[in-house]
């Protein structure tokens, strides 16, 4: 009910776990008019731990209904990250034509055998449903793909490779992804290697996606691998990079251009921090992010979903009862951009299911500070903020500042010197509980356009702005002692044209 999740700093329109700890989103498929989405969660404790898989569905991405948990851990180990299928055509015997069974391909991680020193302590196993994911099975012969004697063997993503008619899984293996293929997802074969020598490298590589898309205005395809890293991200800690290229049912080869672009790195180089990578998201708060399987094709949407948190910290943040929140599902899209093929990320549309009030902004020149939240029907706390702006005469540098009575704020703007936007958060209130958290988070603008169209999604404890129609995406999450209910935009030294602006109220999931 309502009064369950109204602690402090609880998220009021993403997804939360009613309590326990939370990390990676896992086997997210969507099957019978459902989303699915589980989720690495430690039922005891607010910090990591023996990992289950939470589950819960939704019909829309943005409303969710908590299940029972999906996996809890065996004699073979905890229940890692990993993807789930659905097995139209019975490949497994596992279920039937006409009910198939839902899979669950996940990691073991077996701690016993890692104290003893062992390598081999992460094995790939599987479990199914008969039941639209509301009971679960682990398969009789599990593990189904062995451990060769790697520490860092995990996350294994599914995909079905229509070409051959067989699955293929990627599977995250410390600096590099391997992939493998079977015919039943009982069988596995090595097929390929990539990735040991490009791309970021600063930490261990993890949960994989591969995926097929439409390249935008054009008739052309290719295929995108995501990679989460940690730590490596370009701003600290754990993030999400990817490679663009093509994959033919036994290698991934990595587009020409896109490897001239990371050769080159010519926009990103100001904020890598020496390391060579192409980032889904700058901010310090989205990782494991990976994508639905299960979309049908008359939808034909890429739809991704992250964990909104870093490693550097997420043990640490100042919740009670739960710790930590994903991002909202977000529509992917591969299009070009002045920098090279980019994914960009919007937010679904479904989100307008909770949208409230709105107001629009009158088209204004502003030279000194716009007060947005000003005279609006509603306290602006959790809420959709749309943006088109022109800097006036000579380049201007801008921020937008959500802020509260404490004089506590975080900015999210633009830096003209620098050509990137950024997320300033040393003032958003607390950051006692590591000194990683305070800071300020730097991405690159991949777009040449005279207008800045700028969109914000707040909520009570993070902020998701996708610049440029998504080209640059950062995710930010923050602990204010109160919330920010004040919303202004700043001017740099120039002046600024506010073309069009809307803010619209996001109600909260839990308020009907
Ligand atoms: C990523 C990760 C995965 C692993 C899981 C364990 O955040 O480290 O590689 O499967 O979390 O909870």
């Amino acid at each position: 009910t309502a009064a369950e999740f109204q602690e402090q700093h609880r998220p009021q329109f993403h997804f939360t776990p009613p309590s326990g700890w939370m990390n990676d989103p896992n086997g997210m498929v969507y099957h019978n008019g459902e989303y699915h989405l589980f989720y690495q969660h430690n039922p005891d404790s607010t910090v990591w731990g023996p990992m289950h898989w939470g589950h819960a569905v939704s019909k829309d991405m943005v409303d969710w209904e908590h299940l029972p948990i999906a996996l809890y851990p065996d004699s073979l180990g905890a229940i890692f990250s990993g993807s789930a299928v659905v097995d139209v055509n019975n490949t497994s015997g596992l279920g039937t034509k006409e009910n198939p069974a839902m899979v669950a391909v996940f990691t073991y991680h077996n701690a016993e055998a890692e104290k003893a020193g062992r390598n081999d302590f992460q094995t790939q196993g599987i479990a199914f449903s008969l039941d639209n994911g509301r009971s679960w099975t682990k398969y009789k012969a599990n593990p189904v793909l062995k451990n060769p004697g790697i520490r860092d063997f995990r996350d294994p993503k599914v995909i079905w490779y229509e070409p051959e008619q067989e699955w293929i899984m990627a599977l995250a293996v410390k600096d590099h992804i391997s992939f493998y293929s079977s015919k039943n997802l009982l069988d596995w074969k090595l097929e390929s290697d990539f990735g040991a020598n490009v791309g970021a490298h600063g930490g261990v590589w993890e949960c994989p996606d591969l995926f097929k898309m439409p390249v935008e205005g054009t008739d052309e395809e290719k295929w995108v691998l995501i990679v989460n890293i940690n730590p490596g991200a370009p701003n600290g800690g754990s993030g999400t990079q990817y490679f663009v290229g093509d994959f033919n049912g036994s290698r991934f080869v990595l587009d020409p251009q896109f490897q001239a672009d990371l050769n080159a790195r010519p926009v990103i180089a100001k904020v890598v921090n020496g390391q060579e990578g192409i980032w889904l998201d700058y901010g310090r708060d989205q990782y494991a992010g990976v994508s639905w399987s299960g979309i049908p094709e008359e939808d034909g949407r890429r739809l991704f979903m992250g964990w909104m948190s870093n490693w550097d910290y997420a043990n640490v943040v100042p919740t009670e009862k739960w710790r930590s929140a994903m991002t909202v599902a977000r529509k992917l899209e591969l299009v070009n951009t002045p920098a090279g093929l980019r994914v960009a990320s919007k937010p679904v549309k479904e989100l307008e299911n909770i949208y409230g009030a709105s107001e629009s902004l009158e088209e204004q020149t502003v030279s000194n500070v716009l007060a947005i939240s000003e005279k609006l029907s509603f306290n602006p706390v959790t809420y959709d903020l749309q943006l088109d702006l022109k800097p006036v005469g000579p380049q201007s540098s801008f921020a937008i500042e959500l802020s509260n009575e404490k004089d506590q704020k975080v900015l999210v703007g633009y830096d003209v010197s620098r050509g990137q936007y950024y997320i300033d958060r040393t003032k958003a209130g607390d950051h006692s509980f590591s000194d990683k958290f305070s800071g300020v988070q730097y991405a690159p603008r991949l777009s040449n356009d005279a207008s800045f169209d700028l969109r914000l999604l707040v909520d009570v404890a993070s902020v998701e702005f996708f610049a440029d129609g998504g080209k640059t995406v950062m995710t930010s999450v923050f602990f204010p002692d109160e919330p920010f209910t004040r919303v202004r935009l700043v001017p740099g030294q120039g002046r600024l044209k506010l073309d069009s602006g809307k803010i619209t109220n996001l109600k909260s999931i839990y308020s009907s």
